[in-house]
């Protein structure tokens, strides 16, 4: 039988996130962000914990990726903060801000990792959240875009992976509808959608703009994709799911693909007078930047189920487990039209995430049938309780039992006919989970730090770290070797 194989020179990478990274808050002339800010109002991250500090990425850097390129990574993904670059979000630019990516960059460069840049990983400046609401204005648009083009003048002969947004479903999911993020807002539904529909616009501008600059390099969107599997095969169920599938999935990824939105949800929001305005330059800006993308961009943590919800049924808006307490999550969806309950087949993280490699391939699957595009797994990844051993090791088998089994479901699909350019596991080291704190650990390296501020930010190997040295060095056949 012939070998499952990854496809020569994958990019089998990590990634990252600048808030969550960085630290250096308001160094070198950065402004503050809308992260910087909501982090300082009482009861809204784990412990108040802050990115202040998260583990000093800015001053590290250098070290950080030294343990990269000593573990094989070829490709990693980290965002710039745009309020480095532009401290008021527009206006002068802060030389400093790109003297720091640069180096980054460069760093990168040195030991021949593709660097792979998110332009937003939500991190807003600050000063355009006061000046007009940031995202709940037009005037967006013009800056996003001047920032991007900045970004692609400074670095777009270096950087050839760019990533427009980090998952527009969740910031503004987060945001304005149940308060979780910034602005936060609490099911604001009108500006929900005109949020995303503004974000849609900055992302396809910024697409065309990339694309006349003739840089010759790949662009795209990431968005958190959940596939969802229908409860059983009651019909009620099946319209559940595809219900689903338009409202949470389609509606971003179409876009980003297609440049339109899929009609049933449109008619659903049209119906309850949430749906966005849109004008005819709109789609033509839309669809032109959908012709262009080069890549689906995919998030992959979980999948879901879906079962109808009757209209007195939940709301999108039940606690979310952000202490690592099982079982503290609620199952939330939209009255009247589905919800999701647990998969009794599928085990859970401590913070009731759903593991399913499968879903993995089912998402590429339809990525692949729906679109044709290209994929780049931009994150995947485990958030658990690690423990230093007093000897520095840390044995995390529960992780490389999670990404191995990611992994084999992604041979599975480049097997089947998905062309997958990247995998990027979240993260390498361990960083600032937005609402969960630092306890909730993704990397392959431990730092050492605590919610509190004040430890040694000592950076130490975790076993998993070893493991995956060894997928990279032989390409994955030590694992695909199984699929024969
Ligand atoms: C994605 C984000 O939603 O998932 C990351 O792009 C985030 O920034 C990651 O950290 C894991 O989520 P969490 O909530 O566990 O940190």
């Amino acid at each position: 039988m012939k070998k499952i194989q990854m496809p020569e020179n994958f990019l089998w990478g990590s990634a990252s996130a600048a808030y969550q990274v960085e630290g250096a808050y308001l160094e070198d002339g950065k402004g503050m962000t809308s992260w910087d800010s909501f982090v300082r109002i009482p009861g809204k991250t784990f412990k108040a914990t802050t990115g202040d500090v998260a583990v000093d990425h800015y001053h590290r850097f250098r070290e950080d990726i030294a343990l990269m390129a000593e573990a094989g990574l070829k490709t990693y993904r980290f965002s710039v903060a745009w309020a480095r670059i532009y401290p008021d979000g527009n206006g002068a630019v802060n030389e400093k801000g790109l003297e720091f990516y640069n180096r980054l960059i460069d760093e990168c460069l040195k030991y021949k990792i593709e660097p792979m840049v998110t332009i937003f990983h939500w991190d807003l400046p600050q000063a355009l959240a006061d000046a007009y609401g940031g995202w709940e204005d037009d005037r967006i648009i013009d800056d996003f875009v001047n920032y991007a083009v900045t970004l692609f003048r400074a670095f777009g002969s270096k950087v050839k992976y760019w990533i427009t947004l980090n998952e527009q479903n969740i910031f503004t999911s987060l945001g304005w509808l149940t308060a979780q993020h910034p602005p936060g807002k609490f099911d604001d539904q009108k500006t929900f959608y005109q949020v995303n529909h503004r974000a849609f616009i900055a992302h396809a501008r910024t697409v065309l703009a990339y694309k006349e600059m003739n840089l010759g390099g790949k662009i795209g969107a990431s968005f958190a994709y959940t596939p969802g599997y229908a409860l059983n095969c009651d019909p009620v169920h099946v319209m559940a799911k595809a219900n689903y599938d338009d409202l949470k999935n389609y509606w971003w990824m179409d876009v980003y693909a297609y440049g339109r939105y899929p009609k049933a949800a449109l008619r659903y929001l049209e119906k309850n007078g949430t749906a966005p305005d849109v004008t005819d330059e709109d789609r033509i800006i839309l669809e032109s930047a959908a012709g262009k993308i080069d890549f689906m961009g995919v998030n992959y943590y979980q999948s879901c189920v879906c079962e109808y919800n009757p209209e007195d049924g939940v709301t999108p808006y039940g606690t979310m487990n952000t202490t690592g307490v099982k079982g503290s999550g609620a199952v939330v969806g939209i009255p009247g039209v589905y919800k999701n309950p647990a998969n009794p087949y599928l085990k859970t993280t401590d913070w009731d995430w759903i593991i399913d490699p499968s879903g993995l391939k089912f998402g590429c699957r339809e990525i692949t049938s729906r679109y044709a595009l290209p994929i780049i797994i931009s994150e995947n990844g485990l958030g658990a309780f690690d423990k230093l051993e007093p000897d520095g090791s840390i044995h995390d088998p529960y992780r490389i039992a999670y990404l191995k089994a990611h992994i084999l479901a992604l041979a599975e699909a480049v097997e089947e006919g998905c062309e997958i350019l990247a995998y990027c596991t979240w993260s390498f080291t361990d960083l600032l989970s937005w609402l969960n704190g630092y306890q909730k650990r993704y990397g392959f390296v431990y730092i050492d730090r605590e919610e509190e501020e004040g430890a040694s930010m000592n950076r130490y190997k975790k076993d998993s770290y070893y493991w995956y040295q060894k997928v990279i060095e032989t390409n994955g056949r030590n694992l695909t070797d199984e699929l024969r």
